[in-house]
């Protein structure tokens, strides 16, 4: 049996820093071995805003995970988002030889390189070129043109790109933590991989990552991503909200919204008094479960709205038959999914990494479809694979080897 290979993603969120250690086996099996969360600082709506405190909280989040799977990490997939992202569609043309092999590998290397040949401006940087189809000689809709005969090929791609300062920083702050980086994932791409199912890729669906600093979106049709946004804004709002509304402190308010937080303050048929206590003097009062809803609803209808704005921005609002799929710790807030359906007039779902083996319990959250969509994104990365050298047996065993041979039974 050979070594698992050992995969890790970090997820650097505005709330918690997440980092998943994970084994895959021969069978292809992803299993896993360590999950280390660490509340976040240091950084604001997806991007880092105070290297020191972010490679601390990185730094205390890969040592609990190296804690539990008693693996050493020296290198990972992170995840990457906040405002700064930007993502075009562009498509790049090439000729082909003619030739006994059709299209080749080094073909779509050079399509993509073409379509990457867009204007880019120089204080940004290409975090992803993804092919989305391929044109061979006029005929659309190809998916894999390899070994396909032809003299011209075309590729759409979705080219992901960020602010290259905000995306240095991100990984100073990783290094810094002691971690190489395999690979800058874009965070909705990642969630994608966690929570969507193949078939609702195929049909079109809308994959909102509604987390504490940021919503990510991806917008993916035919299997691929078509469109890909971050916007600042998520449940932190939701806390500040209730924090101003009911004049309590931010923690105070977080937990209010955890315990107690609802986003149709319409379905809630009875009232309830709870207890909070105020700013200032720390005297006790008493607030209505209905108010502090629909203090929630307002803001839940803003990020809403601002999705659905997306969606039109996008030009692909007719072609999303499989719905929203919301993750992200606020997807966890009762009567969201409701008031999406109802706002959206589309089929909306919670989606939650499945299918897990492992140290799984945790992880059943939309909260963590980002650090285990890591895991999947690296686990389909093709690895070149390591040069099998069999170490020959040294002269002493050869030797203990003949020596106990020349006692068995011929
Ligand atoms: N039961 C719940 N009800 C409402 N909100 C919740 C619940 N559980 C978690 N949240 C909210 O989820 C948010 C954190 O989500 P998540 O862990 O996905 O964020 P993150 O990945 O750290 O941040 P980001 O992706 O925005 O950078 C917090 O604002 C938290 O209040
Ligand atoms: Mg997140």
């Amino acid at each position: 049996m050979t070594e698992p290979r050992i995969i890790v993603g970090i997820d650097v969120g505005t709330t918690k820093v997440c980092t998943l250690v994970g084994e895959v086996h021969e069978d292809g099996q992803l299993r896993i071995m360590g999950v280390g969360t660490a509340p976040s600082r240091g950084l604001r709506k997806g991007v880092v805003v105070n290297v020191h405190e972010a490679t601390e909280a990185i730094q205390a989040s890969v040592h609990k995970a190296e804690r539990i799977s008693g693996y050493e990490i020296t290198r990972a997939y992170v995840g990457v988002g906040g405002g700064h992202i930007s993502a075009i569609n562009s498509r790049g043309v090439v000729g082909i030889s003619r030739g006994e092999r059709g299209i080749t590998e080094t073909d779509i290397e050079r399509a993509l390189d073409a379509a990457r040949a867009v204007a880019i401006p120089e204080n940004r940087e290409i975090i992803h070129t993804i092919p989305r189809s391929y044109i061979v000689d006029g005929q659309e809709g190809i998916k894999d043109p390899i070994g396909m005969q032809g003299i011209r090929l075309e590729v759409e791609a979705h080219i992901v790109t960020g602010a290259s300062t905000s995306v240095s920083n991100l990984v100073k702050c990783v290094r810094d933590a002691g971690i190489e980086i395999d690979d800058l994932i874009l965070q909705p791409l990642a969630s994608g991989e966690a929570v969507l199912k193949e078939a609702e890729r195929e049909m079109g669906v809308i994959l909102a990552d509604i987390g504490g600093g940021t919503t990510d979106i991806g917008i993916f049709i035919e299997g691929s991503i078509w469109h890909s946004v971050v916007l600042g804004t998520g449940g932190e709002h939701l806390t500040r909200d209730i924090a101003i509304g009911l004049r309590t402190p931010f923690n105070t308010a977080e937990e209010l919204k955890i315990k107690y937080g609802h986003a149709l303050p319409a379905s809630l048929t009875t009232d309830e008094l709870i207890e909070v206590t105020s700013f200032g003097n720390g005297a006790r009062q008493q607030i209505s479960r209905i108010h502090l809803a629909e203090v929630i609803e307002a803001r839940a209808e803003e990020i809403l709205s601002l999705i659905l704005r997306e969606i039109k921005r996008s030009g692909y609002d007719g072609l999303l038959a499989a719905g929203l799929v919301l993750c992200g710790g606020s997807a966890e807030l009762p009567g969201l999914s409701d008031l999406a359906r109802r706002m959206l007039q589309l089929p909306v779902r919670i989606g939650t990494p499945h299918d897990l083996q492992g140290l799984t319990d945790v992880l059943e959250s939309p909260a963590y479809a980002t650090a285990v969509g890591l895991l999947l994104w690296g686990m389909h990365q093709k690895v070149e694979p390591e040069p099998k050298r069999k170490k020959p047996p040294s002269i002493f065993w050869q030797r203990v080897r003949d020596w106990f041979r020349a006692f068995l039974p011929g």
